[in-house]
């Protein structure tokens, strides 16, 4: 492939925009080995394709940065919506919108180009990391932590596969996810992206995540019709940072941090993941945008990985000595896409004029571009051009948060809720008359953490209108009780008049994403919940405290003066879940994931 790629572009030469002929087939040089049908097709494409638009397909805006002219004239690889931002300019955008941006884009992307140059699909890549979450009415799953403490490949599967439909619907056709960082210092504010500290925890259950997205390796649906893209990330060594800073350094034996923090990997790309991101971190002084023996010695010799590798939010900018908009490092290193949200055009000015004065050799060039066809050619995106609406699943708007994929968040939720503690009051008595407080009971959003309809998620998401379909943990809760002979009261600051036989305590981290949830320790302060645990207590009535956070804190106080006490980690939109363990009706079988902290510092 290497061999043929260099004979080509040296046949072409730097054909500035002009296109070059097409060849009437693709006529592969004699070589020992015989050149798959798969590299064939796409040595052929990328020998007809301009400077231009190879350098497009490594280019990856944000929407809302460019218009469908631009995507006319310039033809970018792909795009993404990033965490904060939805089509039209409106974050909260129907799913209809969604199709309909997806639709525009795309069409706009395979306008018949001059010369009979090739013409190369756009597509869109999104961050459905615990569902669909950047669009309202998707099923919410609990975070990965979650997951992690759940154990189960054959539910994470599952997962995959109700979120690759439901991605579906709004005709994208790429998932950032799965994470599969080896969190290790839970001050990190990514901590509960992360499935566990233990890679043999985090590795099938990154791997069932891809198969589940993607479909399984050798079955005939796969990429296709309930299938869209994965993404493992951020290769490699985001958990790892030192104290837990985002973005931060990982320092060393490489071999050892491998082991650690690169041993998730292996899996996914046995499972056939076709994309991985690199991370924002650097490893022992080197960004890893920029980290040839990281990300071309290790990843692509070592690992064998043959899919794209795409670069995070700007990331190449971090590289000594690249900016935003110049950056041949990445591409050198082995970076395919550039995640460039705003600065496209100066990124791809300058990396065209690279590749002209010979700062960028071709051949680094076509490879990267041949990574990205290879992709959208097993995506199905290459063979016929169909228009996301016209796709299966499009426009079903009725399998967002459907019955079926709600049941399946809500069977994750009952598996992931670990029961730290329990002097006897659970299950909660049939027929048991139940007080909930706290402020987080009936908060949707605070169930669902970050990454929920915005990057940060936040209190402001108010349940009816931003959540239809979901049902909170109180929600659940009273639905549970009265299903069961007893009754349920809602009471916020945990005021009754006829005495409860239990309180629910429902309390914990608010939302947060990325470095904002960077803590420089982990004692859990706020004391909305350790009040009312208090109160009940002297008042003698039994509590059971729900706690949500995206990672294990040092909170012994709460701990010793509850009678039952529940990790809850994010579980999202189905709150159902959590009373299905509280009243027995699903036994308590979570485990923990991560250690739990002793100490607070
Ligand atoms: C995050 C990635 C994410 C990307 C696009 C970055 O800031 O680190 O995980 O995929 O943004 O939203
Ligand atoms: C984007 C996220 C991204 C973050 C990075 C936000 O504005 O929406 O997708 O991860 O910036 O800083």
């Amino acid at each position: 492939m290497r061999a043929f790629l260099l004979a080509t572009a040296a046949a072409i030469g730097l054909a500035g925009c002009t296109t070059v002929p097409a060849p009437a087939a693709s006529v592969p040089p004699a070589q020992t080995a015989p050149m798959s049908d798969e590299d064939a097709r796409i040595a052929d494409l990328v020998t007809r394709m301009s400077l231009e638009r190879k350098v497009a397909q490594l280019i990856q805006p944000q929407i809302g940065s460019f218009t469908a002219d631009d995507m006319r004239r310039y033809r970018f690889g792909s795009y993404l919506n990033g965490g904060n931002r939805g089509p039209y300019g409106d974050e909260f955008a129907p799913a209809s919108q969604w199709l309909r941006h997806a639709d525009e884009m795309y069409l706009a992307s395979v306008e018949p180009l001059a010369g009979g140059e090739p013409v190369i699909p756009t597509m869109w890549g999104t961050d459905a990391v615990h569902g669909h979450t950047n669009v309202v009415r998707a099923t919410i799953f609990p975070h990965n932590i979650g997951l992690g403490a759940a154990r189960d490949p054959d539910l994470v599967r599952r997962i995959g596969e109700a979120t690759a439909v439901e991605i579906e619907v709004t005709g994208i056709d790429w998932n950032f996810s799965p994470t599969v960082a080896v969190a290790r210092d839970d001050r990190w504010g990514r901590t509960y992206e992360s499935y566990s500290e233990d890679p043999a925890i985090v590795a099938p259950l990154g791997a069932a995540l891809v198969e589940g997205l993607q479909g399984r390796k050798g079955e005939a649906d796969r990429l296709g019709a309930g299938h869209v893209i994965a993404t493992a990330k951020h290769f490699f060594g985001d958990g790892g940072t030192d104290q837990g800073v985002d973005q931060g350094e990982v320092t060393g034996d490489i071999e050892a941090l491998k082991a650690i923090h690169a041993a998730p990997y292996p899996a996914t790309i046995d499972a056939g993941v076709e994309a991985i991101m690199a991370s924002f971190n650097s490893i022992n002084g080197v960004k890893m945008h920029g980290n040839k023996m990281l990300l071309t010695d290790v990843l692509r010799g070592e690992l064998g990985f043959d899919g794209l590798v795409v670069g995070d939010w700007n990331g190449h900018g971090q590289v000594a000595g690249c900016t935003n908009t110049d950056c041949p490092q990445s591409l050198l290193a082995g970076l395919d896409i550039y995640m460039v949200p705003d600065d496209w055009k100066g990124l791809y000015e300058t990396l065209i004029a690279q590749v002209r004065d010979g700062t960028i050799p071709v051949p680094v060039l076509d490879e990267a571009v041949s990574r990205i066809l290879r992709v959208k050619l097993r995506a199905g995106l290459l063979d016929e051009f169909v228009q996301p609406s016209a796709r299966p699943n499009a426009g079903e708007y009725q399998l967002l948060g459907s019955p079926e994929h709600r049941a399946i968040a809500r069977e994750a939720v009952a598996k992931s809720q670990v029961l730290l503690k329990n002097d006897g009051v659970l299950p909660l008595a049939e027929g048991a008359d139940i007080l909930v407080a706290g402020s987080a009971a009936d908060s949707i959003a605070q169930a669902a953490g970050g990454w929920t309809l915005t990057w940060q998620g936040g209190l402001e998401l108010a349940n009816a209108e931003h959540f239809p379909g979901a049902t909170s943990i109180w929600q659940g809760l009273k639905d549970a009780a009265e299903a069961r002979g007893g009754s349920a009261t809602l009471s916020v600051d945990g005021t009754y008049s006829a005495k409860p036989d239990a309180a629910i305590v429902v309390f914990g981290e608010e939302p947060y994403a990325e470095f904002a949830g960077d803590r420089k320790h982990l004692g859990f302060s706020d004391e909305e919940g350790l009040g009312l645990l208090r109160k009940f207590a002297a008042e003698g009535v039994p509590t059971v405290a729900v706690f949500l956070s995206g990672r294990p804190m040092w909170m012994n106080r709460e701990l010793n003066l509850a009678d039952a006490f529940v990790a809850s980690w994010l579980p999202g939109s189905e709150g159902a879940g959590v009373a299905d363990v509280l009243t027995g009706a699903v036994p308590a079988t979570g485990k923990l994931g991560f250690s739990w902290h002793e100490r607070c510092d």
